[in-house]
This record gives structure tokens, sequence and C-alpha cells, in this order.
């Protein structure tokens, strides 16, 4: 499963990129305005950290203004992934921009009916947000399951990224229904190396290591 960051700061996106495991970026119009940059200037920054996808979102609502931002937009650079919402209009362009070989993540996916046009109209990524779909009283990672099972049935090369990801108990049902990416918070992300039983290990391995006195090199 690839892991996407969801954030446009910087410095986290740095952090994680250090590690290898990350395979690309998502913003969204909240994380622009919670960085307090330019969305062109930051999301430039964003596409030279990583080699993978960086999703940009449209905020124009009509399928003409759509295509005009998302021409900017895929200008920033070639890791540039426009995201559209799940609306006819979002649809609309999606088609029209994966027909032209622009890479596009369908956002605000909260249906299997939704994923299931999204990946008619060629969507790169479908984006289900499980935790927003918690919420609200309905069971997130059983929609991650239809849609993984409906794309399956018809082949379709749509990726399921799971999206508003809040813990690791969404990472890890996500991973065994087999979606294809999940993109979560940094904070999120980093909790996943964390055990209490890793810690507590190196703890009692380094205090036995200073009994013997010795020293690696
Ligand atoms: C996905 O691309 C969205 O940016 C994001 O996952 C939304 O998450 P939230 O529900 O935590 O805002």
């Amino acid at each position: 499963m690839k892991f996407f960051a969801d954030t446009a700061d910087i410095a986290d996106i740095k952090d994680l990129a250090a590690t290898g495991l990350l395979d690309g970026v998502t913003t969204n119009p909240s994380l622009i305005a919670k960085s307090g940059r330019d969305f062109i200037e930051v999301t430039r920054e964003i596409c030279a950290l990583t080699d993978g996808p960086v999703s940009a979102e449209v905020v124009a609502l009509d399928h003409a203004t759509m295509m005009k931002e998302a021409e900017i937009l895929r200008k920033i650079a070639s890791n540039v992934c426009i995201k559209v919402p799940l609306t006819i209009d979002g649809l609309k362009t999606c088609k029209a921009l994966t027909s032209e070989g622009t890479m596009v993540n369908v956002t605000l996916c909260f249906s299997a009916n939704q994923a299931l046009l999204a990946a008619k109209a060629g969507a790169t990524f479908v984006s289900p947000f499980v935790g927003r779909h918690d919420d609200n009283g309905f069971d997130g990672m059983q929609l991650i399951s239809d849609i993984r099972l409906i794309y399956d049935n018809y082949a379709f090369d749509t990726e399921i990224l799971v999206a508003s990801v809040r813990h690791g108990v969404h990472v890890l049902e996500a991973a065994k229904i087999g979606a294809d990416v999940m993109t979560a918070p940094p904070a999120v992300i980093k909790g996943l190396f964390k055990h209490i039983l890793t810690d507590k290990g190196i703890e009692g391995f380094l205090a036995d290591w200073a009994k013997t006195g010795q020293a690696i090199g």
C-alpha cells in the first residue's frame, strides 16, 4: 500500500520523505489555508520533495473554470495530480484531463456508486473519506470494502486512495482490504512506527549492553 502525507506543511513532508517511505502528498484548500502559504508556491515546493503524485485541488464548481484552474495547476510540475470534487462537473473535468494523460484524484467520495462513477470517468485515484464517514454514523471501512469489490469485478485501474484517515486502525483495515493508497496526517503516519514494547525492548537491551562495557567500532 502506498503512503501519501495529507498535509501542506513543508517541514513535515521533508521529515517523512527522509524515511524513504513517502509515496506522495495530498493537499486540499483547508490544508493550504492552514499552511498560510501561497498555493502555487507551496505546491511547487512540495512537488520537488517527492517523485510521487501531489494532489492540488481546483476550487471552481463548473467544468469550464475547473479546466482553466487545472491548466494552471498542472504547469507547476509533472507530478501534480489534479484533485476534483465528486460532482457531475468534477467528473466531466476528470474525464477530459485523464484523456489528455493528466493524473486526477476524485475527492469527497462517500458512496460506492460515486466511486463507480469516478472509475468510469477514468480517475487515477478516488478518495473515499473514511474518517468523515465514521463521524457521521456510517462505516468507512465497509465503504472501502465495497469499492474494492466493485473495482475488482470490472478490473478498473482507478486506485482506491483511503482519505480522512484518523488513526492506525484505519491504516491496518485499509491494508487488509487491499486499498492501493492511504493518505494521513503526518502525526498518524509517525504513530505507525511506535509501539510501547519496541520502546521497552530498546530500553532493556541498552541497559544490558551497558553492563558489558563494550562499544561497537
Ligand atoms: C484527502 O485528500 C483529504 O485531504 C483529507 O484526507 C481530508 O481529511 P479530513 O477529514 O481529516 O479533513
